[in-house]
């Protein structure tokens, strides 16, 4: 049995590497995969969002990679105490992935919130006894959220979500998780996990593959502050949802510098910088060419551009984005028949675990 005491993270540039290779393969092979992500209902999706994970998804999805999200109400719970807005956010962050582009109708995409999908939660029971303690204490990602959220008292299901997010993506045989470098912690905990659970209890075949990060490689973004990631909380992130005046006033009141010639230098000009990234992504362009065409225009050329490119990109998704809110009913069918399809796909997965741990009746 390998040592229980010992996650191998590996180097980042060994992840990166092996994360190029699996877009390759997916690129080749789209129905071989199974892409499998998820979120915290914790509000809307903003431009951050949109460009940094959301496009990435959507993408693999189009190209045919059958689509699993997971709504991870439950996580929520773990650095926080409201639980008012849960229903509504579950709503709200389905809209944005129809809005965006993901299709619950191809027949191999299923949005569902990890609440309802009972069998999903049982497989957490055999996964707590695959590791220590002393490993969960030691996750970095944990560590951080525990610091940021500034808790005094920690609840067990801070320490313990990573478990529980490896069954989200076990339970569907996930093999693709698109995730940020935040996340690597988690998926190598989810890897440790399968390969402990058929090494201990499936010798001779398998249950679970071992999945792979897919990396975004998608610049961040930063807050219209350009200190910082942009986020709600941080009230510097332009929401999905905001109409095109709404847009236009944040960008107008967005950080710049006092130079007026706009040139595209990251190290010493972050606020131009990240509004020309946000033009060049809502464009297709690079940054470099946007910032020689504005050229002396200064800081208020810039940001009209930058209005216009987003508001220009964001158009078709925003209109499907008021539809959608006019028909909470549809939103709600397309979770129920996500659920229905992910615990059909749960049960099958625990009834053979149950077997190999000689636990069938
Ligand atoms: N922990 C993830 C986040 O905070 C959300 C999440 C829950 C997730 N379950 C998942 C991500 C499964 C990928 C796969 O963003």
């Amino acid at each position: 049995m390998e040592n229980h005491d010992h996650i191998e993270y590996g180097t980042f540039e060994a992840t990166l590497e092996r994360s190029r290779q699996l877009e390759r393969d997916i690129q080749e092979n789209p129905s071989k995969h199974k892409m499998l992500t998820g979120d915290r209902p914790t509000g809307r999706l903003h431009v951050g969002h949109l460009f940094g994970s959301l496009q990435n998804r959507v993408r693999l999805h189009k190209l045919g990679v059958p689509t699993y999200i997971v709504i991870a109400d439950y996580q929520v719970l773990t650095d926080r105490d409201t639980f008012e807005n849960i229903a509504e956010n579950v709503l709200q962050l389905t809209i944005d992935y129809i809005a965006a582009g993901i299709d619950p109708h191809d027949g191999k995409t299923f949005i569902f919130p990890h609440s309802h999908v009972p069998e999903l939660n049982q497989l957490l029971l055999p996964f707590l006894t695959l590791v220590t303690n002393a490993e969960l204490d030691r996750n970095p990602t944990v560590k951080e959220e525990i610091s940021a959220a500034g808790l005094k008292r920690i609840n067990a299901g801070m320490y313990t979500y990573p478990v529980h997010q490896a069954a989200d993506i076990l339970f569907c045989k996930g093999t693709v998780v698109p995730v940020g470098k935040d996340q690597l912690p988690h998926l190598e905990l989810t890897r440790t996990i399968a390969r402990r659970f058929n090494s201990r209890f499936a010798k001779d075949k398998a249950v679970f593959p071992e999945p792979q990060p897919l990396l975004s490689e998608a610049p961040i973004i930063l807050g219209l502050d350009g200190s910082q990631k942009m986020s709600k909380s941080r009230n510097n992130a332009i929401m999905l949802s905001a109409t095109e005046d709404e847009t236009a006033k944040l960008i107008r009141k967005a950080k710049t510098d006092s130079e007026r010639v706009i040139t595209y230098d990251p190290e010493n000009r972050p606020e131009v910088a990240n509004l020309l990234m946000l033009a060049a992504l809502s464009t297709g362009r690079n940054p470099e060419e946007i910032a020689a065409e504005i050229g002396d225009g200064g800081g208020g050329q810039l940001k009209k551009m930058v209005t216009e490119a987003i508001n220009e990109h964001l158009k078709p998704l925003r209109a499907r984005r008021k539809e959608l809110e006019q028909d909470l009913d549809y939103v709600r069918s397309v979770l129920r028949a996500g659920v229905e399809a992910a615990r059909a796909e749960a049960i099958k997965t625990l009834e053979e675990v149950r077997e190999v741990m000689n636990m069938g009746l």
